[in-house]
């Protein structure tokens, strides 16, 4: 008798497969997955990675981008229900609209959102780029930002530019007030406060670190701090606590009735992990007319330098 994880491994070898998982999943999808990260490093891995098979244990666009960076990959989803609240916001339809309103202004597009919509957008943005893909874009252009606001307008703040803003937020972190942190800060005085840009901008302006969730990880190995508050979804307390065991790391999240839970990111199971590498499927494709205009603008963001 095999356990799951024997099975998933033998069949990963047989498959010539490789796991890819977000941050936010449960811990033993992490353990078992050859690469965890956040949305940036995840796109960056898919498209170089040797491995004809991927298994991306994320939420849908995570693995459409992996599709559409690495064509001739098989891409599986083991839950093809696995969504974003936030990517639901914008639709290609309402973005064309936009645009025709707007003609000269150049779209950037947070990597929260479908393939429809990223190939009817300029240029690709996660939230550890962001900045610096706004700061590539010159200085007369106008700017139309999709589709998070609070991603916006941290945007705005860092790079002083105006940008035009979608109306649309994930509906974990904009439940994040600022009080929750003034609380939790009042209970951990000693702890350094790092906010997601996906909170609302009185949440961020209270922070010492605003970062994607692989930037979290690099503040906290900088830092000489012993204490960190988390304002982001929970399943980034495990990675960092795997990571610095003698450091000590508090949700925001913790004491509130609105825990920080996406329910699209718990939904992977081992299981579904065998099962998918077992049956190869959910396989994740994407009209190759949408796949080739969606591919240039993810393209141009990985074209812009890190820092
Ligand atoms: P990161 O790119 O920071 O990993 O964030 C992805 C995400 O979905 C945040 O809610
Ligand atoms: Fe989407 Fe928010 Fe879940 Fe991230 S946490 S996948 S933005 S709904």
């Amino acid at each position: 008798m095999h356990t799951l994880t024997e099975e998933i491994n033998h069949l990963k070898k047989e498959r010539r497969a490789i796991i890819l998982a977000h941050n936010y999943e449960p811990p033993e999808i992490q353990d078992i997955a050859d690469i965890t990260g956040d949305s940036l490093g995840l796109s960056v891995d898919a498209a170089r990675l040797d491995q004809p098979v991927i298994v991306f244990c994320g939420v849908r666009f995570m693995a459409e981008s992996a599709a559409i960076l690495a064509p001739g990959k098989t891409v599986l989803l083991p839950r093809l229900e696995c969504g974003c609240g936030l990517a639901d916001m914008a639709t290609a339809h309402a973005l064309r609209s936009m645009r025709r309103e707007r003609p000269e202004a150049v779209v950037v597009t947070y990597v929260n959102s479908s393939a429809e919509v990223k190939a009817e957008s300029d240029i690709c943005c996660t939230s550890g780029n962001a900045v610096n893909v706004v700061r590539s874009i010159p200085e007369k252009r106008e700017i139309i930002f999709v589709p998070d606001r609070n991603l916006g307008a941290y945007v705005q703040a860092q790079t002083g530019r105006r940008l035009i803003l979608w109306n649309g937020a994930c509906p974990v972190h904009d439940a994040i007030r600022a009080a929750d942190i003034i609380k939790a800060r009042e209970k951990h005085p000693e702890a350094l406060v790092m906010v997601h840009p996906e909170c609302r901008p009185e949440v961020t302006q209270l922070a010492d670190g605003v970062c994607s969730t692989g930037g979290m990880s690099d503040f906290v190995r900088q830092s000489h701090a012993q204490e960190f508050i988390v304002a982001t979804e929970e399943g980034m307390l495990y990675p960092l606590r795997k990571a610095h065991p003698e450091r000590i790391f508090h949700p925001v999240s913790q004491d509130s009735p609105q825990r920080m839970i996406c329910p699209d990111m718990k939904m992977i199971t081992l299981k579904d992990l065998r099962d998918a590498l077992k049956k190869m499927e959910p396989v994740i494709t994407v009209n190759p007319e949408i796949a080739d205009r969606a591919r240039s603008a993810l393209e141009r963001m990985l074209a812009v330098p890190r820092n």
